[in-house]
């Protein structure tokens, strides 16, 4: 059967056969400490859990309009009053199936065929994708410890061709945990806006700042796309249920967008998620967001000490872009690591083409005990640093 040919530009994930390995090894009994993982060892808050199931109970079930239910949108707009000072007007919120869907929209809406969107490299594997989906061509952007691994308006501007459409950034990012600074965010918006294209920033990990107060690339203007999603913040990655804010004028062509390939998002879980903004699950939120803090500031200094690169500190996800050239290839120490310290960690590969061997990204999103251990492990394996 023939495929179509934008298959031919969506990799699969080179991780996974070290995930496969990782699984084996465990079934053989061996202890694997896993700092690969991308979603937070937290589960939803307790007050969301309660309201799922009684919006089961209450037979809650039905599909919900495309673009979400009246009061998450509402919820959702009073959360950038309560928290950013920002006045979003809830008619511009879309509730989608993770921040997954809300890229695959924003990417349906904004990307015809030879489109060019600009994206850092590394950055997140599926916005490559998302926009090869759409047969776009994702401009990789290399990055490095200059601009803390992002885009910044020099680079964004130096790269910006003839056929660029926007941008799609990632604010903190996967893989490197990295911020843009606020002022460099405005720059680069601006730039856009003068370009005449897009922006779309993904703001999943905004809640898990560590550094001051998160602020929303909303406050540039009601141009700016911006999505997140409940997956990191509120820990709920499996209830598939994430948002964008989009500007006015959009709004009709994402509603009949997310009309046709989505009906809507989890109409359950739409309901509990509700019970986010209650005090009691923020203060769960924030517990864990220091706890996360906690544990980067020991995993940064720790893999220093251990002889691996960090050359910017992280300041936000639960994720460390470690140099690991002193140690070989990414892939092949990832390789070792595994099989001879049972630690898994995911090499640069599947996050873009620019030294991937050089790098490799690890998860923190485990408990300190285990982040310790593995410190342990690494350090007998690698030899002193
Ligand atoms: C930067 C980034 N964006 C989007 C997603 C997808 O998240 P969701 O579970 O909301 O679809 C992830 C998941 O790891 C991510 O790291």
């Amino acid at each position: 059967m023939k495929l179509a040919r934008r298959t031919a530009h969506i990799d699969p994930f080179h991780v996974m056969e070290l995930v496969k390995r990782a699984v084996a090894l465990e079934h053989a009994g061996r202890s694997i400490i896993h700092l690969s993982i991308g979603e937070p060892d937290f589960t939803a808050p307790e007050p969301v859990v309660d309201a799922l199931e009684r919006a089961a109970r209450a037979g809650h079930t039905q599909y919900t309009a495309a673009v979400g239910t009246a009061r998450l949108r509402e919820a959702i707009a009073a959360d950038y009053r309560r928290r950013h000072g920002l006045q979003v007007d809830p008619s511009r919120v879309v509730v989608t199936a993770g921040a997954s869907a809300a890229l695959t929209l924003a990417c349906c809406a904004l990307v015809d065929p030879g489109d060019a969107v600009l994206m850092t490299d590394p950055s997140y594997p599926c916005n490559r994708h998302f926009v090869a989906a759409f047969d776009g061509l994702p401009q990789l952007v290399p990055v490095g410890a200059d601009t803390r691994f992002q885009m910044s308006e020099a680079l964004l501007r130096a790269h910006w061709g003839p056929n660029t459409r926007g941008t799609l950034l990632a604010s903190p990012a996967n893989p490197t945990g990295t911020s843009i600074p606020f002022d460099e965010l405005g720059r680069i918006v601006a730039a856009v806006r003068e370009l005449g294209g897009f922006t779309i920033v993904d703001e999943i990990y905004l809640g898990l700042s560590y550094a001051g107060t998160p602020r929303s690339a909303l406050a540039y203007g009601d141009d700016v796309i911006v999505i997140n999603s409940f997956s990191k913040y509120f820990s709920m990655t499996g209830w598939r249920l994430g948002w964008l804010v989009v500007p006015p004028a959009l709004v009709p062509t994402f509603e009949k967008l997310a009309q046709n390939l989505f009906i809507c998002a989890s109409t359950l879980a739409q309901h509990a998620a509700l019970a986010c903004f209650d005090p009691a699950s923020l203060a769960v939120c924030e517990s864990r967001r220091e706890a996360f803090r906690e544990r980067r500031d020991y995993i940064v200094p720790a893999m220093r000490g251990l002889g691996f690169g960090a050359p910017v500190m992280p300041d936000g996800a639960f994720y460390a872009w470690l140099d690991c050239s002193r140690f070989g290839d990414s892939d092949a120490l990832a390789t070792r690591l595994l099989e001879e310290a049972g630690v898994s960690l995911v090499p640069g590969a599947d996050f873009g083409r620019h030294e991937p061997q050089r790098w490799m990204r690890l998860s923190y999103a485990t408990g300190l005990d285990q982040l310790q251990q593995a410190v342990e492990r690494i350090g007998r394996t690698l030899g002193p640093g």
